[in-house]
């Protein structure tokens, strides 16, 4: 199989960037963040009340998480439940970013992870598939760009929302989930040392997936 992992920061345009060049390629896209956050919408769905070791615990007593694709768009089913719709949201953002640091947690999505890769050529994004994930995958990207353009990306999405965030709000959101990604002890964002490292500021997301599909057909022809 061909693996291609993608590691980045949030709203560096990872997602975009995993979407298009796995249409390009003909590949499966996987997106981790998607099962941590479905992970998440369980906690709350069972009201384990604050996130602490003993409510971890509590959670990974039942918890079955699946994967399932209906007309190409990933769906993550939790317990039964489809939390697909559910795991975008502000809330559900932040309560991700608190319990994904738990190491039970990143081992239990950790096999889902390893296994769709050994049965898919894929594009798998997250924060550790480069470094913890697939360390052997054939191509390696870590995508960035500045907390401000990052920051205004996602307040262009939010902004005719009716309670939308300031700017300033969401940069300092963003911050914040950068730190918590950066320096948690297990599964923390950095890049791996045979990452190639795209920086999307200023840059559209066409040239972003023309630069990624380039390297990524060199090195298939090498193969
Ligand atoms: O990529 P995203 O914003 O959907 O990720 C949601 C959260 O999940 C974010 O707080 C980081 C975390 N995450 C993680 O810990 N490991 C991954 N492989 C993917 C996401």
């Amino acid at each position: 199989m061909f693996n291609i992992a993608i590691d980045g920061t949030t709203s560096s345009g990872k997602s975009t960037l995993s979407g298009q060049l796995s249409k390009r390629l003909g590949f499966k896209r996987l997106d981790t963040g998607a099962i941590y956050r479905g992970v998440a919408c369980n906690f709350k769905r069972r009201n384990l009340g604050v996130v602490n070791e003993n409510s971890i615990a509590q959670l990974l007593q039942h918890l079955e998480i699946e994967i399932k694709f209906k007309d190409d768009i990933q769906h993550v089913i939790v317990n039964g439940v489809d939390e697909t719709d559910n795991l975008r949201t502000e809330e559900i953002s932040m309560l991700t970013s608190i319990i994904s640091p738990y190491q039970k947690v990143r081992e239990k999505v950790l096999n889902l992870q390893r296994d769709f890769a050994q049965k898919n050529d894929c594009v798998m994004e997250g924060r550790d598939i480069t470094t913890v994930v697939l360390p052997n995958a054939d191509v390696k990207f870590y995508v960035t760009a500045t907390p401000e353009e990052r920051a205004k990306r996602r307040y262009l999405q939010y902004k005719d929302l009716p309670s939308a965030p300031t700017f300033e709000e969401v940069l300092a959101d963003l911050k914040l989930r950068d730190e918590r990604d950066e320096h948690r002890q297990y599964g923390k964002l950095a890049v791996a040392k045979d990452a190639v490292v795209i920086d999307t500021t200023g840059k559209t997301l066409g040239e972003v997936t023309d630069i990624c599909e380039n390297i990524v057909r060199k090195i298939q022809k090498g193969k």
